[in-house]
């Protein structure tokens, strides 16, 4: 037999024998779930993997405002039935990622002034999006980073036209459409303690208290290695709101030059936040933003600055950080 003919034959024992999602779901965990969009749809390295280690799909760009309601009115959801059909014929949960959210947003949105009009438009978007998918969904980050990094309302169109109200609007509408998913705050930048987690939590026992049909919070985690201060403890205080939490979009970059040492620092990240969640209650889940490093965001996004902030590397081998996360799982 060829050397590499064995090679993958024990790779591929063993990504059957350390499903990540098997082993979260005997910690009493509801999934470790993924990303999966347009760009690794038809890479058969990268479904092999989300076949075999995760339970739950997040589209990464496809479910997005402005790539399904591009144009006021016309809804267009090839990409994002692709992504749906896909979970659901691999049997994997889906999250629905995301209702209203500043970013990715087409032109005609923001330059919306009239109040009347952007609550009907909300209602619209959300009831069409969500109505699509009833029944199918887990959970959908219905709001996303609707604070800044000091915690206050973000500047957004949806803030300037409708004040926080438009929140309560926002997850009205996903209810009335779904009533059966969970519905989701999703924010960023809730790793460490300080202003911003604070006002998250101040917002949602607003919303609560308003009677907002509000399940969860999903802390994104998109997190620098070597700064996280006690990630477990955070994760607690966004629990103690009384609502289900999840860990919405998990990755850890390396400032650049990576180094084996900061590779160790990385592993030690991920094994504190895959600990972390097991240990909070209210932690359903923890979803990574892609499988391999060449697909990752950060990659695209800050090239030269951060680099390789997942499990699997620019040749889809696992890493230490895989074998972190795996042996704090056992
Ligand atoms: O689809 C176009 C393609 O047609 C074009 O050729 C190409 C050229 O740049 O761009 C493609 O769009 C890109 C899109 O990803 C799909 O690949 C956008 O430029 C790019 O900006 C976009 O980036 C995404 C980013 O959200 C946008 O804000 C990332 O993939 C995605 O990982 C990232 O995800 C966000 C979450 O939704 C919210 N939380 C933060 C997280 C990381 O930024």
């Amino acid at each position: 037999m060829k050397l590499t003919t064995i090679f993958s034959a024990l790779l591929s024992a063993r990504l059957v024998s350390a499903a990540l999602d098997e082993k979260i779901k005997t910690k009493g965990k509801k999934y470790f779930g993924n990303v999966l969009d347009l760009n690794t749809i038809d890479d058969d390295a990268i479904t092999d993997i989300l076949k075999a280690e995760f339970g739950s799909i997040t589209p990464e760009n496809s479910w997005k405002w402005g790539a399904v309601q591009h144009v006021r009115g016309t809804f267009d959801f090839t990409a994002a039935d692709m992504i749906a059909n896909w979970a659901i014929e691999n049997g994997k949960l889906l999250q629905g990622h995301v209702l209203a959210w500043h970013s990715q947003l087409p032109s005609w949105v923001h330059r919306i002034e009239d109040a009347e009009d952007l609550k009907s438009i909300i209602e619209t978007h959300i009831t069409t999006m969500v109505g699509r998918y009833k029944g199918k969904i887990d959970s959908w980050h219905v709001v996303n980073e609707v604070l800044t990094d000091s915690g206050d309302p973000r500047d957004s169109v949806f803030y300037r036209v409708l004040g926080e109200e438009f929140i309560d609007i926002a997850f009205h509408a996903a209810k009335a459409a779904d009533p059966g998913a969970k519905l989701y705050i999703n924010e960023y930048g809730l790793e460490v303690a300080g202003p911003k987690v604070d006002a998250l939590i101040a917002l949602v026992e607003r919303l609560s208290a308003r009677g907002v049909p509000i399940d969860g919070i999903g802390t994104q985690s998109h997190i620098l290695s070597g700064t996280l201060k006690n990630y477990g403890a955070q994760l607690q205080a966004l629990a103690d709101t009384g609502l289900e939490v999840a860990i919405t979009e998990l990755d850890i970059r390396i400032e650049e030059p990576v180094t084996p040492e900061k590779e160790e620092q990385q592993a030690k990240d991920f094994k504190e936040v895959t600990k972390a969640c097991l240990k909070v209650e209210k932690c359903v889940g923890i979803t990574l933003w892609g499988v391999s490093d060449n697909y990752s965001w950060v990659t695209s996004v800050l090239p030269g600055l951060y680099a390789d902030p997942l499990l699997w590397d620019d040749y889809i081998a696992q890493k230490a950080a895989y074998d972190a996360v795996d042996t704090a799982l056992d």
